[in-house]
């Protein structure tokens, strides 16, 4: 009963859509646990170049089942055209798509309070993708949100906006002094999206524990990465979910125990999109031509990524409550150009030298990063499949990576296609 569960070991971006395809290929359920439409997954396979949002990266393989989980926030009109846009490039999910009953809906309202919110919030606005994503966690914890097993009974769904919408329409008028929102509209939207999803809307808990008690594997899809984490983050520059190894197990109602093999997806150096601290943050040339090389703009909102040095501190503490069995380097070859690389070992603050990141982002914006600088390699590694052909400094920088992770790298990613991988350990077979 293997369960892998795929992780996003910075502030996402990882690389975590390719290693979810290349797993998927001996998967029985590929199941995203957390998050929403703020994410973008790129898979590039030989059906084409994809970048998916809602739809788990296990809809390229055949005979996997792919879950949406009740920690997943859905906004259901991008799920519908995710699946008309699959299906125009040849690839019919119908029979293998599922989504939580338990999972909330992101509704009109939530998009519109997202941006106006992060309006207000002027210089401290944190970067949202504008999705809806906070305030639909925000209605999901206020106890007022719209679960998809809600469109499925629309009489019922109609006694609930009548208490739900009164008091969001109160906060859009007033606070805002913006229109309100009408019930038909969200009646009329609902019934529509209860035709072309409620045949997908499932009880999956019970689907994905039976799958793992008759030996099947299941994929566990991330989203964001743990230093977007509510609790564990760089909060409030943070999402609204728990994209961590305890997100995995409330996301989809496993066990934890259930949990064989963690997956910790790094890049070989660091990004982050939006605002909030990022110690090792480049503001020269080299950040400029990595951002340039390995097209570092968001999937989702194609904003410009911020660039910077592989930072160990947060490496080891993204392991320390992940707990990774497996790490994974992503995006070696973007360095490939580079002459030396560095890596961040430790902070200093306020005059002593640290090894586990503050919790207050005032003080982690206080952060000095102390440096080790390795040679560059004068070999590429674009396209590099075997480890024995990895050049010798590359070898030693990732497993510089490594001891400062706390955990060995299994994978290690030169390009964006599936077989532009090294499988150091055949994580599968164990
Ligand atoms: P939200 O998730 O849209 O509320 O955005 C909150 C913060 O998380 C912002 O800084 C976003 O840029 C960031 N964020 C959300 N999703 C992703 C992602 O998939 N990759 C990278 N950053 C993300």
């Amino acid at each position: 009963m293997p369960a892998y569960a795929i992780l996003g070991a910075q502030w996402g971006d990882e690389g975590k859509g390719k290693i979810i395809d290349y797993l998927s290929k001996r998967a029985d359920i590929v199941a995203r646990f957390s998050g929403g439409n703020n994410a973008g997954h790129t898979v590039i396979n030989d059906l084409g170049d994809f970048s998916l949002h809602l739809v788990p990266c296990g809809v390229f393989s055949d005979g996997v089942i792919n879950v949406i989980g009740n920690g997943v926030v859905v906004d259901p009109d991008v799920l519908i055209e995710e699946i008309e846009s699959l299906q125009q490039s040849g690839i019919d999910i119908t029979q293998s798509l599922m989504i939580s009953e338990r999972a909330h809906l992101i509704m009109p309202y939530h998009v519109i309070l997202d941006t106006l919110a992060e309006a207000q919030r002027g210089e401290t606005a944190i970067g949202t993708t504008g999705k809806g994503i906070g305030p639909a966690y925000s209605d999901k914890t206020s106890r007022t949100g719209i679960r998809a097993a809600d469109i499925l009974d629309l009489d019922n769904l109609k006694t609930r906006l009548e208490t739900v919408l009164p008091f969001t329409n109160a906060v859009l008028e007033k606070i805002y002094g913006v229109q309100p929102i009408s019930l038909k509209l969200i009646l009329e939207k609902s019934e529509y999206w209860q035709k072309r999803l409620g045949a997908f809307i499932k009880p999956v808990g019970r689907f994905v524990n039976d799958t793992l008690d008759n030996g099947g594997t299941v994929v566990l899809e991330g989203a964001q990465g743990i230093l977007l984490d509510l609790d564990h983050g760089t909060y409030p520059f943070v999402t609204s979910s728990s994209p961590t190894i305890g997100g995995a197990s409330t996301g989809l109602a496993i066990q934890p125990n259930q949990i064989t093999n963690v997956l910790g997806i790094f890049k070989a150096y660091n990004t982050r999109v939006g605002s909030g601290p990022f110690p090792t943050e480049l503001f020269d040339g080299i950040g400029e031509g990595i951002r340039t090389i390995a097209k570092e703009f968001g999937t989702t909102t194609g904003r410009p990524r911020r660039i910077g040095w592989f930072d160990g501190v947060l490496a080891r503490y993204s392991n320390r409550i992940n707990g990774y069995t497996s790490a994974v380097i992503t995006r070696l070859d973007v360095l490939d150009h580079l002459d030396s690389v560095s890596i961040c070992v430790g902070y200093k603050l306020d005059g002593e030298i640290i090894d586990e990141p503050p919790g207050g982002v005032a003080a982690l914006e206080r952060c000095i990063p102390e440096y080790e600088t390795l040679p560059g390699w004068d070999v590429p590694t674009a396209g590099v499949s075997e480890i024995a052909d990895l050049p010798k400094n590359a070898r030693a920088y990732v497993e510089r990576l490594e001891e400062l992770i706390g955990c060995s790298v299994d994978i290690i990613s030169t390009g964006p296609h599936r077989d532009h991988t090294i499988m150091v350990r055949d994580i599968l077979a164990s």
